[in-house]
C-alpha cells in the first residue's frame, strides 16, 4: 500500500509541473482528491488494510493530501494572476501617446461675413428683421411697385410654387412686412439677412444666394443719411483705405436709386481682373423709399421718408476670401471650407 501511495505521489509530482490553466488545475483536484479521487480512494479503504499498517499508510495518504493541496494552491494562485496579467496587456491603453485631435467645425464663409455685417449694422443702431423664404408674390414684387406686368420682374425670374406664391428673389419683401407691422410708428431701424432665389446659375450666380436688406424709416430721412450710413459700413467692414462711391440706377422700390461701388479690395482700384480694369466694384443697391411703397407699408410719404440697400453676401465673401468660383460655397467640400 505505501509503495502505492510513492507512485501516486510521484505521478501527481509530475502532473503539478504540467499544469498551465485553471482548466488543468480543476482536473487535476478531481483527479486525486476528488470523490473518486485516487488519494480519497486510498484513504476510504484503510479500513480494509491489516490494522499495523493503517497508521503509516494513513499518515502518508494525508502527508500526501495536504501537499497536493497546498502546492495546488500556490499553482492556482500563479496561473490566476498570469492570466490577469494577460488581460491587462491586452487592454493596456498608453497614456504618453499623442491623442487624436478631434475635429472641430468653424462657421462657413457666408456664415462669418454675415456675422461680421450684422454686428456692424447693430453698432450703427440697427436691429434684426427675418421674413420668409416662400414669399407672396404680393411682398416680393408687387407691394414693392412691380406690378404683375413690369418688365423689371425679368431681372428675377423665380421659382414659382403657384401663381401667387415663390422663392423670394431678394430680401426687400422684409421692409413691407415690417413696415405693416410697425406702422405707424417710428422710427424703423433694421437690417434683414437671409436666402434668397434666382434662375441664375454661373461662375458669379448661384440659383440659391444670400442678401441682406436695410431699412431705415423716419422723419426727414435724406440721401445724405444713407451715404453716411454706408459709408461707415465701408469703412468697418474693408477698412480706411477703400473707397465708396455712389451710380444713379433704377429700383422700382427706391427713387432716387443708386448703385454702390468700392474701389478694388484685390488692385487697390488701379485696375485688375476682379474689377474687368475698372478699379471699382459693385456691393449694393440702394435708395430712398419709394412714397408707393410707404404707402404700401402703411405709412405717409408726405410726413415720413427712408432709405433701403440690398447687398449680396457671396459677392462679399469672395472679395475677403479671394474665391473664383462662387458654386464652391455650396460644395460642402471640407478640404475649402477648411481653409478659410
Ligand atoms: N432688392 C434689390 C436687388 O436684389 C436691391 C435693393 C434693395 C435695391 C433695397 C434698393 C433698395 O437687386
Amino acid at each position: 500500500m505505501l509503495e502505492r501511495l510513492e507512485q501516486i505521489r510521484k505521478t501527481a509530482e509530475t502532473g503539478l509541473k504540467n499544469l498551465q490553466n485553471m482548466k488543468d488545475v480543476e482536473n487535476f483536484r478531481i483527479k486525486y482528491l476528488g470523490k473518486k479521487g485516487e488519494l480519497t480512494q486510498v484513504l476510504r479503504g484503510l479500513s480494509q488494510i491489516p490494522e499495523n499498517e493503517r497508521p503509516a499508510v494513513g499518515k502518508l495518504a494525508n502527508e500526501i493530501r495536504d501537499y497536493l493541496e497546498e502546492q495546488l494552491q500556490i499553482i492556482e494562485k500563479k496561473i490566476k494572476k498570469e492570466e490577469e496579467e494577460k488581460k491587462l496587456k491586452k487592454e493596456f491603453i498608453d497614456v504618453t501617446l499623442p491623442g487624436r485631435r478631434p475635429v472641430v467645425g468653424k462657421k462657413h464663409p457666408i456664415t462669418r461675413v454675415l456675422d461680421e455685417i450684422k454686428e456692424i449694422f447693430i453698432g450703427l443702431g440697427f436691429g434684426i428683421a427675418e421674413g420668409p423664404e416662400v414669399e407672396l408674390d404680393y411682398y416680393n414684387f408687387e407691394a414693392l411697385n412691380l406690378p404683375p406686368e413690369h418688365p423689371a420682374r425679368d431681372m428675377q425670374d423665380s421659382f414659382y410654387i403657384t401663381d401667387k406664391v415663390l422663392l423670394r428673389t431678394h430680401t426687400s419683401p422684409v421692409q413691407i412686412r415690417v413696415m405693416e407691422k410697425m406702422a405707424p410708428k417710428l422710427p424703423i431701424r433694421i437690417i434683414a439677412p437671409g436666402r434668397v432665389f434666382r434662375r441664375d446659375d454661373d461662375a458669379t450666380h448661384s440659383p440659391m444666394f444670400h442678401q441682406v436688406e436695410g431699412l431705415l424709416i423716419d422723419r426727414k430721412v435724406t440721401f445724405a443719411d444713407l451715404k453716411g450710413t454706408l459709408q461707415a459700413f465701408v469703412l468697418q467692414m474693408f477698412g480706411e483705405s477703400v473707397r465708396m462711391r455712389l451710380r444713379p440706377s433704377y429700383f422700382p422700390f427706391t427713387e432716387p436709386s443708386a448703385e454702390v461701388d468700392i474701389s478694388c479690395i484685390i488692385c487697390g482700384g488701379n485696375g485688375c481682373r476682379t474689377c474687368s480694369h475698372s478699379g471699382w466694384l459693385e456691393i449694393l443697391g440702394s435708395g430712398l423709399v419709394h412714397p408707393k411703397v410707404l404707402e404700401m407699408g402703411g405709412y405717409n410719404p408726405e410726413e415720413v421718408s427712408g432709405y433701403a440697400f440690398g447687398m449680396g453676401i457671396e459677392r462679399i465673401a469672395m472679395l475677403k476670401y479671394g474665391i473664383d468660383d462662387l458654386r464652391i460655397l455650396f460644395e460642402n467640400d471640407f478640404r475649402f471650407l477648411s481653409q478659410i
